[in-house]
C-alpha cells in the first residue's frame, strides 16, 4: 500500500498541515480529512460542478484533483467564502429567488457564479448561463438561479435590481 504524504496548504486562510495517502481527491480530503462538508460530490468525475471551490484563485473540480497537488496552494471553499461575507448579497439573493430547493447543487453553484461575478461586472442572462451550465440542478430549472446571479451583478453596479 502506498504511504501517506505530508502536504501544506492553506484553506480558507488557515495553515494546514496533513499527511494524506495520494489517491484521494482534493474534495474528500476536505469534506473527510477537515471537515468541511460545504463542498458536495455528486458524480465524482468532473461533470456536475457540485465539488466546484477556488485553488489559487481559480475555480476547479474538487473531485479531479488530488489533495496531494496542492501542496503549498491556497484553497477556498463554500464555508470560507461564507464566513467571509464574500457572497453574502448572493446567498441572499439565491434565498430571495427561490434558487435553491434541496441545496444539493447551491455550494458549486454559488462558487462558480461568484467566479463569473468576479470576471464580468455586468454579464447579460445568457452570459451567466453559459458559464454556469457546467453545473447541475436537479430541482430549480435554472431560470431562478439566473434571476439570482443577475439581479446581484445589477446590484453591485449600483442598477435597479
Ligand atoms: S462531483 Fe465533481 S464535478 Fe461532480
Ligand atoms: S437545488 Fe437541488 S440540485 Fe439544485
Amino acid at each position: 500500500m502506498t504511504a501517506a504524504v505530508p502536504i501544506s496548504l492553506e484553506v480558507n486562510g488557515e495553515r494546514v498541515e496533513a499527511h494524506v495517502l495520494p489517491r484521494v481527491n482534493l474534495a474528500d480530503f476536505l469534506r473527510d480529512h477537515l471537515h468541511l462538508t460545504g463542498t458536495h460530490v455528486g458524480c465524482e468525475h468532473g461533470v456536475c460542478g457540485a465539488c466546484t471551490l477556488r485553488v489559487n484563485g481559480e475555480i476547479v473540480r474538487s473531485c479531479l484533483m488530488l489533495a496531494v497537488q496542492t501542496h503549498g496552494a491556497s484553497v477556498e471553499t463554500i464555508e470560507g467564502l461564507s464566513d467571509s461575507g464574500e457572497i453574502a448579497d448572493l446567498q441572499l439573493a439565491f434565498r430571495d429567488r427561490n434558487a435553491l430547493q434541496c441545496g444539493y447543487c447551491t455550494p458549486g453553484m454559488l462558487m462558480a457564479a461568484q467566479d463569473w461575478l468576479r470576471q464580468k461586472r455586468e454579464p447579460d442572462r445568457e452570459e451567466i448561463r453559459e458559464h454556469l451550465s457546467g453545473n447541475y440542478c436537479r430541482c430549480t430549472g435554472y431560470q431562478a438561479i439566473i434571476d439570482a446571479v443577475e439581479s446581484t451583478a445589477r446590484a453591485r453596479t449600483g442598477r435597479a435590481p
